[in-house]
């Protein structure tokens, strides 16, 4: 039986986690540490919590008596520490809490880890760990910076961050390879592409764009909509950092993703016929339609609204997915052409889950941080 301590188990890519966890693997114990911040939603796993194999603690990974406390009651095996602060646009507003969360948080959780992990120390003096146990950094591909209109995103590619939420996702995973280095902690380090799926929170562009079109509202691209992302379905994800935690050898890095690159423009447009598509086909989803009427020419790519361009805006990310490939056995499942109409699908399907992660100060952040555009 392993016991895994998952933190930001209540946010989009920790949930789906815990859920794929859950299926995948029967003799297992799960803590979510969650802090629940504006982007943690505790009814994202309030079906999974009634499995008794699921315990949420509501806590900070940056407080050690919260974590020490964990430790002592549970013989975690697995450290999987998603809990961050997740998006560019707020770490161009507010960097502090970034560098908060995610770089002293982590180093919290790995001090606590390697408290209650030793064993002793070697002739060395390098500190012993219980056998078998392992922390897992899940980190992203902005840590490489931004690329030019070829190449792609190696384990050796330079380290080379742009924005705060970006140095502060790379303070975090040297931190993770100090501990590694320094203490011979058993940690692997996971950077990944953009996720798309189910539970992704309405700021980011796809899911953004689905609550849009929606209520009816215009679709912000930024710049000129050329900028390139390189999207993976988050089960895709999910089974890479699985793969990880059990068969990733120790203090080595794997980059996640699936050859999968798209230009903004081309997302939202997608996005757009996908919906209408979807609505013609089946009556019962024009119930998610804020807008009423039967009529849904308006759905179209006049919607699309060029804003001011992201400071600092990464042009390319593509990840070499390589190694994890070769040497693990991962690769994504998922062709984008279906993972995108799965993702619809959910969120026409699953609206109510929309307005409750949104209910709160979601209307009057959003109106400060880009006003009437
Ligand atoms: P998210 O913003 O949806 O979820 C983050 C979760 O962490 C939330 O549940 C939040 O409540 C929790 N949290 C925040 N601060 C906390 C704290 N101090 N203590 C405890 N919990 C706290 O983020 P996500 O998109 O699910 O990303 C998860 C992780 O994966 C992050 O580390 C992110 O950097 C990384 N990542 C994300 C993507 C992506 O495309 N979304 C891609 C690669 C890597
Ligand atoms: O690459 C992995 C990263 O992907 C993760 O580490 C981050 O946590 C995650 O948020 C994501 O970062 P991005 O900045 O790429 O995601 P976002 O959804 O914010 O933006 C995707 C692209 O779309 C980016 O080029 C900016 C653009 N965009 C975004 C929004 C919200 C728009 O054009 N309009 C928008 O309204």
């Amino acid at each position: 039986m392993k016991n895994y301590l998952v933190t930001g188990g209540a946010g989009f890519i920790g949930a789906n986690f815990v859920k794929y966890l859950l299926k995948k693997h029967k003799d297992i114990q799960i803590i979510v540490l969650d802090d629940l911040t504006y982007a943690g939603n505790l009814g994202t796993i309030k079906e999974d919590l009634k499995d008794p194999r699921l315990v949420f603690v509501k806590g900070d990974i940056k407080n050690p008596k919260v974590v020490n406390g964990i430790f002592e009651k549970y013989p975690i095996d697995f450290v999987v520490n998603f809990a961050a602060e997740s998006h560019v646009d707020r770490s161009i507003e507010n960097p502090q809490v970034f560098l908060e969360t995610n770089i002293l948080g982590t180093q919290n959780l790995l001090d606590i880890a390697k408290k209650h992990w030793s064993t002793g120390k070697d002739e060395n003096g390098y500190p012993t760990y219980k056998d078998g146990v392992k922390y897992l950094q899940v980190s992203t591909d902005e840590v490489y910076g931004s690329l030019g209109a070829s190449g792609y995103f190696t384990e050796t590619t330079p380290l080379d961050p742009r924005s705060p939420y970006s140095a502060s996702k790379t303070g975090a995973d040297l931190i993770v390879k100090a501990y590694g280095e320094t203490y011979k902690m058993p940690i692997n380090i996971t950077r990944c592409s953009n996720n798309y799926g189910p539970y992704h929170f309405p700021e980011k562009l796809i899911p953004l764009i689905i609550k849009n079109i929606l209520e009816g509202k215009k679709l912000p691209v930024y710049g000129d909509g050329s900028n390139i992302r390189d999207w993976l379905y988050v089960e895709d994800h999910c089974k890479a950092i699985d793969t990880v935690v059990l068969n990733g050898k120790t203090g080595e890095v794997y980059n996640v993703g699936g050859h999968n690159e798209k230009k903004n423009i081309d997302i939202v447009k997608l996005t757009i016929s996908t919906i209408r598509k979807l609505l013609e086909e089946n009556k019962e989803y024009k119930k998610a339609l804020k807008k009423p009427g039967d009529d849904i020419s308006w759905i179209n790519d006049d919607l699309i609204t060029y804003v001011k361009d992201r400071l600092g805006h990464d042009q390319r990310y593509a990840i070499d997915p390589n190694k994890i490939t070769t040497e693990l056995g991962w690769y994504p499942e998922t062709k984008f052409e279906d993972g995108i109409v799965k993702t619809i699908r959910w969120y026409l399907e699953n609206q109510d889950w929309v307005e409750e992660v949104t209910s709160g100060d979601y209307q009057k952040y959003y109106q400060e941080m880009y006003g009437n555009r």
